[in-house]
């Protein structure tokens, strides 16, 4: 098949298939199993540190990203008059975990502009109540990649928020500079190539008080065991506080091998070879009958790309037949460029598209 979906589903390397087959082997052993398996949770939390620029103590573990944003915003316990700025590029995971029912804070929407978010559409939402900013590095929608180091000096002028970045659709793809995040969250079935259900969390040390989940459990716990745990639930610090139980094993040992896979053939190597595929295919969307949703800046893409036609349906599904795979969701179709893909499968998606433009 001709591949276009990363942004979806990652394709697992051999690795990644053999970490499985590795943890199946080592929980026969029982509980003696379990040494093994935390072995690789440490192997995991220092391989993901060396990604996402932070160390072991500050990377933790959850199911996803959803659940994340969820937890992150439980340790905040946000009050009455605090504010949550959100933006409409964003996937929902990053969006509703600030917006439910009971919730005493208030949320405001960051507008993007011709498929782009600026920052001086930022400035006016910031004040002394905003206690988040909360986007992601890449967008899911159309690929749109923000500046966060923009967007983090924007809002240090104008407030002490905190900026919570989602890299989902960045890590594995692009080589990352997130030293002005003050929270990090990735699903890993993408772009990484690994598992489903083992979210990474990196939480600075510096925040770790502020990122502590104050949740029951015990895998997160300082006294799970102790004789004070039927008086009170003591949380660790930060990034260990995600974990609130046992951690999902199985994911655990296939992200270990999928970030190893993924520093074993080099980010720099993946750019250099897939961001001139993302180049052929925005100029060669550029000259079919598409609406484009990406806009085409000076550093403003990385793997994903998106176009919006009235017969998107119709388009989706002529592609399929050929074993052309791009995502159909949201009211656009989406493409994803990453290091397994080459000139050809972009050649075989313009002309296949092409085509059923044509016929649309
Ligand atoms: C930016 C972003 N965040 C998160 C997710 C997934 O969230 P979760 O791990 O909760 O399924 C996706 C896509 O599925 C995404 O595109």
């Amino acid at each position: 098949m001709t591949y276009l979906n990363t942004a979806a589903e990652g394709i697992p390397p051999r690795a990644v298939i053999e970490a499985l087959g590795q943890y199946a082997i080592d929980k026969q052993l029982g509980m003696d199993g379990r040494t093994l398996h935390e072995a690789q949770r440490h192997a995991l939390r220092r391989a993901a540190g060396q990604a996402l620029g932070m160390s072991v103590e500050e990377i933790g573990i959850c199911s996803c990203s959803s659940e994340a944003f969820n937890l992150a915003a439980a340790a905040l316990r946000l009050g009455v008059g605090d504010e949550v700025i959100i933006n409409d590029l964003d996937f929902p995971a990053g969006i509703t975990p600030w917006l439910p029912p009971n919730s005493i804070a208030t949320t405001k929407l960051w507008r993007s502009r011709a498929g782009a978010l600026r920052t001086e559409d930022l400035t006016p939402l910031l004040s002394r109540r905003t206690r988040v900013v909360s986007l992601s590095l890449i967008s899911y929608y159309n690929g749109y990649r923000v500046s966060l180091a923009d967007v983090a000096t924007t809002v240090r002028n104008a407030s002490s928020a905190l900026v919570v970045v989602d890299v989902t659709q960045a890590l594995g793809r692009m080589s990352l500079n997130l030293t002005d995040a003050d929270l990090v969250i990735s699903s890993t079935h993408k772009w990484i190539l690994g598992m489903h259900g083992g979210c990474l969390v990196g939480a600075p040390n510096a925040r770790r008080q502020l990122w502590t989940v104050p949740h029951g459990g015990w895998f997160n716990l300082e006294n799970a065991f102790a004789t004070d745990r039927f008086d009170r639930a003591v949380a660790k610090p930060g990034a260990a506080s995600f974990s609130v139980g046992m951690p999902n094993y199985p994911a655990v040992y296939a992200n270990r091998a999928a970030l190893d896979y993924i520093k074993s053939i080099d980010i720099a190597a993946i750019e250099a070879h897939a961001n001139p595929l993302l180049r052929a295919c925005l100029d060669g969307l550029k000259a079919l009958d598409v609406e484009l949703l990406t806009p085409d800046e000076e550093g403003s893409t990385a793997g994903i790309l998106a176009f919006r036609h009235s017969r998107a349906e119709h388009i989706f599904r002529s592609l399929h037949e050929q074993r052309i795979h791009v995502m159909h969701q949201a009211g656009r179709l989406r493409v994803a460029l990453h290091g397994y893909n080459t000139f050809a499968d972009v050649e075989r998606f313009l002309s296949a598209l092409h085509g059923a433009l044509r016929r649309a």
